[in-house]
């Protein structure tokens, strides 16, 4: 696992921003795993102004989210599939359903589910995998006690996720309980996993999940379980870290070409 400490979240949304667009580079028909929340549109912005100024094209690239909110369907206001066409898909050039998010409003949810694993697995793995981090450790949706080894399904939202997502929504009452997440297990069969965090509301949650024992009671902490793993963080999100300078020290003597 690599920490990286920016000096704040625009510097992690360039730096990942760039690491998505060797991505893209590299291989056209990339798959992206996309999130939701404050964290991840500092990188989405940073793709805003790569795609008007030329450098990156998305028409052959697809994406899957992370995760959305049971009975909201894509069109609805709040949901996590709105938020990645308004934050996301309307500055850049995927191509007409490129991008999909779970089915959160199926009367089979489990079949709902199973599709959309198929889906992920149908289009060869996701590449690079973008997180944020729940104050209570969370990826995705899945919520302390989750398995490790998880499939997409639907989950029940703790009251602090709730409170802590009630700033989307007219009010706390607003915010749904139930949620269809990719699993644990899903979430680290990326192939690259990035997750964001920034803030001191994020730093207990970072410590945990970058320093603390492997436990689904932080399911952030399981990637530590994955071969490939960036952590970016500013200052305050960082503050827990006791390997902080040693983060540092590495990231200032990384060979240029290596990239994240
Ligand atoms: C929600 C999302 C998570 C996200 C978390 C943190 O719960 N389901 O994927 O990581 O919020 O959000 P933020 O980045 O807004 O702090």
């Amino acid at each position: 696992m690599e920490v990286v400490i920016v000096a704040d979240p625009e510097a992690g949304g360039t730096l990942v921003g760039q690491a998505i667009v060797d991505l893209v580079a590299r291989r056209p028909d990339a798959v992206l795993g996309l999130a939701t929340g404050s964290s991840p549109v500092v990188v989405y912005r940073d793709l805003a102004r790569r795609r008007a100024a030329g450098e990156v094209s998305f028409a052959g690239v697809r994406a899957f989210l992370l995760d959305e909110y049971a009975g909201l369907t894509p069109e609805h206001p709040r949901s996590y599939r709105r938020f990645i066409a308004e934050e996301l898909e309307r500055h850049v050039d995927f191509r007409p359903g490129a991008v999909r998010g779970p089915d959160a409003v199926s009367a089979d949810v489990p079949a709902g589910c199973a599709a959309y694993e198929a889906a992920i697995a149908a289009a060869g793995g996701v590449d690079l995998q973008l997180l944020g981090i729940g104050t209570d450790g969370h990826i995705g949706f899945n919520e302390p006690g989750s398995s490790l080894a998880s499939r997409t399904r639907i989950k029940t939202l703790t009251d602090r996720t709730r409170r802590d997502n009630a700033r989307f929504f007219p009010s706390f009452d607003d915010v749904p309980r139930h949620v269809v997440t990719q699993g644990v297990g899903t979430i680290l069969e990326a192939r690259h996993l990035v997750l964001l965090a920034f803030g001191a509301a994020k730093a207990d949650a970072v410590a945990r999940a970058v320093e603390g024992p492997v436990t689904a009671m932080v399911p952030g902490s399981a990637l530590q379980l994955h071969p490939h793993v960036s952590v970016v963080v500013d200052e305050p999100a960082a503050a827990c870290l006791a390997l902080a300078p040693y983060y540092r020290e590495t990231w200032a003597h990384k060979p240029p070409w290596q990239g994240l």
